[in-house]
């Protein structure tokens, strides 16, 4: 998606073409195809800019001989294409006629047919096939009527439909301002310095603390003073956001890939999620009496929580589970007659997983959607759903929409997220979970999707502790969770351990034109995101199936041709699936296991053995060996895997 970087100040050293230019460096990962930059030369009293089409170095190369010294002010923009081709002339930033007001925009003008054509009646010339260009030009016209450039960038805001975050320079009065309406953008300001971008990745090199605006919002930075405004010129008292991100943890360190140092990272981060949240604590047992009417009263509304199964009080020890700042309560919980995930890509298919844990430890129903979807459903909500949002970057416009739509029903809304103040975070009136995997930099997720699977089984566990309804399995028992998650970064590390045998498995397949993913149960969802990583990364055709359904159509592509690999876990399901890896290799396919066990099946072509855990943990070791074959296959056929063609780090437009 389109990244934006701004800076106002005074800095002994550098320019301010300079802190935009590594601004813009910084949120490369989101994806573009073009980039530019305008700033006021102090010297010629006059807005210059540069744009150029491809990748940044393209820009950086137009300033080659020496960044402009003489300059405080700048602002700079990656482009990802919606309206008008990916070209130099398309680039932003857009200059008005006069050449005294440049803008960037990240978002969709929905309305902007109709004002461009009133403005071009009006005179004014436009020279792109953008959406964009039309800011330029309606800041323009207020100021041709006398308005202050804030009040003109003021008035053009209330004017545009659709999504946006625009940041101005004026040239006259040496001013930015930053308009908020959907797509995000963070503010820190240092002394007389402000920093204004799309994300937290290019400020947390000058500060921790920051402002994000919110929707409706302009900010306006003249001669070091911030003031912060609504669209309709209310003044706003904005609260500082402590990011406890450090610098060091957006570079490589060593490691060829963004991506490939995020994958390695996962049992720190792994960690990071749940060490302070959980603690085993004993003498519950007292409880079990109030827990047990809990499920009484449940089982009167109809739920079959299959307590006769369960021998209730052998197995409860007791989890504490903290969850800071979620304010969901036992009554939430026990009136919801469902909870809804809402999420996109990746965040989907964690929220899929999560729905078995629900439903294992809980026994509530659990319904997942695509945000996308969702919003144009006419899905029954009712005040009691809880419902909750799952997104890494806590920006994506139809995750968001669709919380939106839910939290106007006035259904419960928590969500979990990386990204502290991100947008998803304003709109979860029970409280966020955070997954504390650090800055994701590498388009395809990695350690943000692992945290997320483990922070929705704590989610899991506080609903089922909090309301009584776990364990409703003997293995589920609260020391076994505790050991296995203890455990569970050292099994992470054997598995990356295995970095080597995963390359050479890849050196088999990398030139192999499509792929099948199986896995059934909670083993099903990590398919679909083992396909999905190959997909982005490499530009192999995958599709996840649950195993059990390769009857009812893949089996038809399966020739020599086809390598088909399985997700294999020692359990009731295991003879299933084993069955259909003898139906593969009978039409002459090629078998990829990852077992947790030494499966008895002649003829795999490979065997990828990991350790073993309790079935809600799985899908965190199982998720590891895929990350790190999509990841050989991508290097071995060269593609850009921090950066793959066609793909966003967040999508903040619909
Ligand atoms: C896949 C990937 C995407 C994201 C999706 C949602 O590797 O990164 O599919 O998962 O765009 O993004 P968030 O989680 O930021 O809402």
């Amino acid at each position: 998606m389109c990244g934006i970087m701004g800076f106002s100040g005074n800095l002994k050293n550098e320019s301010s073409v300079g802190v935009v230019l590594n601004g813009l460096k910084s949120l490369e990962y989101r994806g573009y195809d073009s980039s530019g930059i305008a700033y006021y030369d102090n010297d010629d009293r006059l807005i210059k800019y540069i744009k150029k089409a491809g990748k940044l170095i393209n820009l950086s190369n137009e300033f080659s001989c020496a960044l402009p010294l003489n300059s405080d002010v700048a602002i700079g923009h990656i482009r990802w294409a919606t309206h008008g081709r990916p070209t130099d002339e398309n680039a932003h930033p857009h200059i008005d006629c006069s050449g005294n007001i440049a803008i960037v925009h990240n978002g969709i003008i929905e309305n902007y047919a109709a004002l461009k054509n009133k403005l071009i009646k009006k005179g004014h010339r436009f020279i792109t096939e953008t959406d964009s260009e039309v800011i330029a030009h309606l800041i323009e016209d207020y100021i041709n009527a006398g308005k202050s450039f804030y009040e003109a960038v003021r008035l053009t805001s209330a004017c545009l439909l659709g999504a946006f975050a625009i940041l101005a320079l004026d040239g006259t009065s040496k001013s930015i301002a930053a308009v908020k309406f959907g797509p995000p953008l963070v503010l820190a300001q240092k002394g007389n310095n402000l920093y204004v971008a799309s994300d937290i990745s290019p400020l947390i090199e000058y500060t921790n603390d920051v402002i994000y605006l919110k929707n409706s919002e302009i900010a306006h930075f003249h001669e070091g003073k911030l003031d912060i405004t609504t669209f309709k010129g209310k003044k706003v008292n904005k609260t500082i956001t402590k990011i406890d991100w450090d610098a060091s943890r957006a570079a490589k360190s060593g490691f060829s890939h963004f991506m490939q140092k995020e994958i390695f990272e996962q049992p720190a981060r792994i960690l990071d999620a749940f060490s302070s949240r959980v603690m085993l604590k004993e003498g519950i047992k007292d409880n079990v009496i109030s827990l047990n009417k809990i499920k009484m009263k449940r089982a009167k509304k109809g739920f079959n929580e299959n307590t006769k199964n369960n021998s209730f009080n052998d197995v409860f020890a007791g989890l504490d589970i903290s969850l800071e700042g979620l304010k969901l309560t036992k009554n939430d919980i026990v009136n919801s007659p469902k909870i809804v995930f809402i999420a996109c890509g990746s965040s989907y298919y964690a929220s899929l997983a999560i729905k078995y844990m629900m439903e294992t430890i809980c026994g509530l129903p659990v319904i997942v959607e695509y945000g996308s979807e969702f919003r144009y459903e006419n899905f029954p909500i009712s005040q009691n759903d809880i419902f909750v949002g799952i997104s890494q970057s806590g920006e994506t416009a139809d995750t968001n929409s669709a919380l939106e739509v839910a939290k106007a029903k006035r259904a419960k809304i928590l969500s979990i997220t990386n990204v502290p103040g991100s947008q998803i975070t304003g709109l979860s009136n029970k409280g966020v979970i955070y997954t504390h995997a650090g800055p994701e930099i590498g388009v395809a997720s990695t350690k943000a999707f692992t945290t997320q699977l483990l922070c929705g089984l704590l989610l899991a566990l506080y609903v089922g502790e909090k309301s009584g309804l776990m364990p409703r399995y003997q293995w589920l028992n609260s020391q076994n969770i505790f050991k296995n998650l203890v455990e569970l970064p050292k099994k992470m590390e054997k598995i990356l351990f295995m970095d080597e045998t995963l390359k050479d498995i890849a050196k088999k397949y990398y030139k192999s034109g499509n792929f099948l993913y199986m896995g059934r149960g909670i083993l099903y969802p990590i398919a679909l995101e083992g396909a999905l990583k190959l997909k982005e990364i490499s530009y192999i055709h995958a599709e996840g199936y649950p195993a059990g359904e390769m009857k009812h159509g893949p089996i038809a592509l399966v020739d020599e041709n086809m390598p088909v690999l399985f997700l294999l876990s020692n359990n009731m399901l295991a003879p299933k699936t084993i069955s259909n890896i003898e139906e593969i290799k009978a039409r002459g396919g090629k078998v990829i296991a990852v077992a947790d066990y030494e499966p008895e099946i002649d003829g795999l072509s490979d065997l990828i053995r990991i350790p073993e855990t309790i079935e809600v943990l799985s899908p965190v070791l199982y998720t590891v060996p895929l990350q790190l074959f999509a990841y050989h296959i991508a290097a071995l056929k060269g593609t850009d895997i921090d950066q793959p063609r066609n793909l966003a780090k967040s999508v903040t437009v619909e």
